[in-house]
């Protein structure tokens, strides 16, 4: 079963979405098998965002992930990559439909709210970078 990797921000965790947010996916039936709330290190958010080291707003990137607790999650499902950065929205909140994450509590592209994992690759570094394999448990619904 596909995974990914979605992290509320600290904007989104200083806003008190994180319910609202979970409620999302558990309401499209994605299952969550992995979360924790932290505080990540410079180091962690430099790795994290490597691809976007060379650009103009890397350090603002990283001061911004670090300045509060973020909710890292791991979520389980058929097309759950795909499908969460649908939910999501655009990076630019400019640019997300209402209705996406994004779209509908966000303003700026800086403080987005979440990231999420945008293809397999990515997401299996993710996931390996933010939880032991021992921090992910799978289960059946049995009630
Ligand atoms: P995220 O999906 O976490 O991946 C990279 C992040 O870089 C992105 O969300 C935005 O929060 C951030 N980002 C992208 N473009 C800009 C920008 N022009 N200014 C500040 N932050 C940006």
């Amino acid at each position: 079963m596909e995974k990914t990797f979605l992290m509320i921000k600290p904007d989104g965790v200083q806003r008190q979405l994180i319910g609202k947010i979970v409620q999302r996916f558990e309401d499209k039936g994605f299952q969550l098998i992995g979360a924790k709330l932290i505080q990540i290190t410079k180091e962690q958010a430099e790795y994290h965002y490597a691809e976007h080291k060379e650009r103009p707003f890397f350090g603002e990137l990283v001061q911004f992930i670090t300045s509060g607790p973020v909710f890292a999650m791991v979520w389980q499902g058929h097309n759950v990559i795909q499908l969460s950065r649908t939910m999501m929205g655009k990076t630019n909140p400019l640019d997300a439909a209402p209705g996406t994450i994004r779209g509908d509590f966000a303003v700026q592209t800086g403080n987005n709210i979440i990231h999420g994992s945008d293809s397999p690759e990515s997401a299996a570094r993710e996931i390996a970078h933010f939880f032991k394999p021992e921090e992910l448990l799978s289960y059946e619904r049995s009630i």
